[in-house]
Formats: structure tokens, sequence, C-alpha cells
């Protein structure tokens, strides 16, 4: 480990330096005012993280080029002491963080976890779940939080019960997990990690470890049992690889579902008109879901990637071993890619959108999470029919990890 960072601010190109701090709350809770809008229609620039200097793109090709090209802009942090506040994983093995065959080959043993007919098949659990959650609202009276009541319950419901199969106990260790993978990034230098980093992940190892040898001995049609019986060349994932994996579908599919069911609700609440037009016409709720990914995705940016080599991106020089930040939220805005991006239509059917990254890393869960999303938004309006914000003039606060978009809360009312 090098304890120095690679990039010296003053080393890099001055007019071309934005004084922004990418994980700060003012970026985070000013970001879709105007500001990543701006950002769509820029060449990349540099910026800083946590007082690392940092390149951020955002114009729909630029961020296509990095997403697509991982033997230049690699998820796999160079080994500087200072890069450590990357690694939402505390050193975890994830598929999120390998690149080149490592990671094609741990993908290829995940991807029958998450074929269509397994999506397929847990269609009746979640409209299961999604009808408990709505006779739930509609004993709750007039008013309701969607974050609270609705969209966080029923994704960590689908992956665990439903698509797990886990013990309620199970699933309180698992939740626990969730919360404090963001403790992994306050990582300082010569010191160890959080404490209460390390207790959950010894917890949840126990009970990773305790389901995987169950289900090697009784497989059933489970997510974890695909995992666990994957084969490749006629080998499987190891224990640690299971145990890396099972995590990484946690940290990447809980959030970002919940925020993108928040964030859809959100900007069709902000947009009467085109959510009575959805009230009207259920049948587009597939283009609408496309739309609302697209206006209002999981976050800024997703997981950062760092250059091989010097490299050059949209005309910008962008030194060897330098942090880039891809703004998938950004290019969603880029009117090279979507006319007028500002303008929320649910018919506007968007083609290739970027909210679930492009490339090797390209989201494995995104037919699950499409499947939720439609059904979780079509039963809501179709139960409710006079679903609107609570406060037509609501201010959204966002949390999450680092650059992550959700809601903290989303009140609504059904009277
Ligand atoms: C609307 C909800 C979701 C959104 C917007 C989303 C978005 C993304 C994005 C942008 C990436 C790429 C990250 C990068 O390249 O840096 C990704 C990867 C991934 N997602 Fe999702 N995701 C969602 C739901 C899910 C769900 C429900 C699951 C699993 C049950 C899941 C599992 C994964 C995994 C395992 C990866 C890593 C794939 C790889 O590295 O090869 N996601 N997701």
């Amino acid at each position: 480990m090098n304890s120095t960072a690679p990039i010296a601010i003053d080393s890099l190109d001055a007019t071309n330096f934005l004084d922004i701090d990418m994980e700060s709350e003012t970026l985070r809770q000013n970001a879709m005012n105007g500001m990543l809008a701006e950002w769509a229609v820029r060449k990349p620039f540099y910026a800083r993280r946590n007082g690392l200097a940092v390149a951020v793109c955002a114009r729909a090709k630029d961020v296509r080029e990095v997403y697509t090209h991982p033997e230049i802009f690699t998820v796999i942090a160079p080994p500087y002491d200072a890069y450590k506040v990357f690694d939402i994983f505390g050193g975890l093995e994830s598929v999120l963080q390998m690149d080149g065959e490592r990671h094609a080959r741990v993908r290829r043993l995940m991807t029958p976890a998450f074929m269509p007919s397994g999506v397929q098949q847990l269609e009746n659990a979640i409209d299961t779940i999604i009808k408990e959650k709505l006779d739930n609202i509609a004993a709750m009276g007039a008013e309701f939080d969607v974050m609270e009541h609705f969209s966080r319950d029923i994704i960590v419901r689908v992956l665990l019960e439903a698509s797990f199969k886990l013990t309620p106990e199970q699933q309180e260790v698992f939740s626990r997990m969730h919360n404090s993978m963001g403790l992994a990034t306050e990582f300082e230098p010569d010191k160890p990690l959080p404490e209460e980093f390390i207790n959950t992940v010894v917890a949840v190892r126990k009970v990773i470890d305790e389901i995987v040898a169950e289900r090697r001995k009784n497989p059933g049609d489970d997510m974890i049992s695909h995992l666990v019986m994957a084969r490749d060349e006629g080998r499987g994932l190891n224990d640690e690889e299971l145990f890396g994996q099972i995590n990484s579908i946690c940290a990447a599919g809980l959030g970002t579902t919940a925020a993108t069911i928040g964030g859809a609700l959100y900007i069709l609440g902000k947009h009467p008109e085109q959510l009575d037009l959805l009230k009207r016409e259920p049948q587009l709720v597939d283009i609408a879901v496309e739309e609302c990914l697209r206006y209002h995705g999981p976050g800024i940016n997703t997981f950062t990637r760092f250059t091989t080599q010097d490299t050059e991106l949209g005309g910008v020089f962008i030194p060897k071993d330098m942090p880039v930040i891809a703004s998938i939220q950004a290019a969603s805005y880029d009117p090279e890619e979507f006319a007028d991006p500002l303008r929320f239509d649910i018919r506007r059917s968007p083609r290739a959108i970027l909210a679930f990254g492009s490339g090797p890393h390209f989201c494995i869960g995104n037919r699950l999470a499409r499947l939720i999303m439609r059904k979780a938004i079509l039963k809501l309006i179709t139960r409710f029919p006079n679903l609107r914000l609570a406060d037509p003039n609501f201010k959204p606060v966002y949390t999450g990890f680092p650059g992550e978009l959700c809601l903290t809360k989303l009140p609504m009312r059904i009277d």
C-alpha cells in the first residue's frame, strides 16, 4: 500500500476544474435542481472527492465509454491507502469490484439465478407482498410515507423472504449488514475498519455459511440455491465467493429499488397530468417506468472506475490511476440521446436508458427490478385512484450511499 494520493490536484488543468466535492451533502441535495442537466452537455471535468482529485463525466457517450472499456476504466482501485474510501465492501469479494476474466466467470455463475424464468416464478410472491402493503396503507388512513410504508419493505421482502427464502431471524441479520455497509467508507488510513462493520460481517458470514451448507444438501428453487449449484467448466463459486456475491446482491438491489420506486412516485406526483394519464391508461406502465428510471434513477453515479493508463476521455486528459466518476443521472439528461431531456413524458419510451449502467457490469437484477417497479406503481394507482403528493410543493431530501438519491421520505395522500 502506498499512503500518498497519486494525483495532485494542482497537477491538473485548473481551467477544467470545478470546485465541487462529489461526496458532499450539498451536492446530493442540489444535484436534481438543474445541476446534472448542465453537466450533461459539458466535457469531462476534474473535481474532488474527500480531498482527492477525481475526473467526472456526464455526457451519455462519455459515460458509456467508461462503462464499456474496463481495460482502461477498471473498478479495481489501485493500491493507495487514500483510495480505501472507494471500497464500500470493506475488502469483501464482490462482483462489482472485479474485472476481466475473473468478473466474467463470477458473472456467468450468477446468471442462472437471474434468468427470466426465475424472475417470473417470483410474480405471485411479489403480488402478495404488494397487496399486504396496500392493505396496511388503506388501514392507516388518508396519508402514508412511500419510503417507510411501501418501497423499502417491498424490495427487502421480495429479495430476502421470497427470493432467498430466509427465516425472519436471518433476514434481520442481513438488514443489519445492509445498513452498516456505508461504514466501510469511513476508513481512516492506519486505522482498522469500524468495529460495528466487522461485527456485522462476522454475524452475516455465520448466517450465510449456514444457509449455503443447507442449500448444498437440499437445493431448492430459490436464488441462493441457484448460486450454490451453478457450475462453469465443472467449477462453482467457493464459499468466499458465495458470501461476497450474496452480499453484493443485497448491496446492489435493496437501496436502488427502494430509491427508484420512491423517485418514480415523486416524479409522477410532481407531474399530476402524467400521473392522471397513467391512471387513465395503465397499459402505459412499462414505458412509464422506463421514463421514471431515466428521469429519476437510483443515484448521481454508481461505482468509481480507475484509469489503468494515461488516457483521454471526451477530449480531456486523464492520468493513470485517477478515479473516474461517471454520472448515470446526468447522462440521462443528455439532449444528444434524449430530446428535450427535462420534459417528463411517460409516453416518451426512452431507448437505452442508463439507470442500470452499461457494459460488463450492467445490472444483473434489472428484470426483477423492472417487474417490481411496474407492479408496485400499477397496483398502487389502481387501488388508490386519488393518489397524489401530500404537499404539492414537497421538497425532496436524499440519503443513502455516497452518490445515491434515495428519498428520506415521500408523504402521499389517498383520500
Ligand atoms: C431499480 C433498481 C435497480 C437499479 C436502478 C440498479 C442499477 C444498477 C447499476 C447502475 C449497476 C451497475 C453498477 C456499475 O457499473 O457501477 C448495477 C449492477 C448490479 N445490480 Fe442492480 N440495480 C437495481 C436493482 C437490482 C436488483 C433488484 C438486484 C438483485 C436482486 C441487483 C443486482 C445487481 C448486481 C449483482 C450488480 C453487479 C453486476 C456486475 O458487477 O456484473 N440490482 N445495478
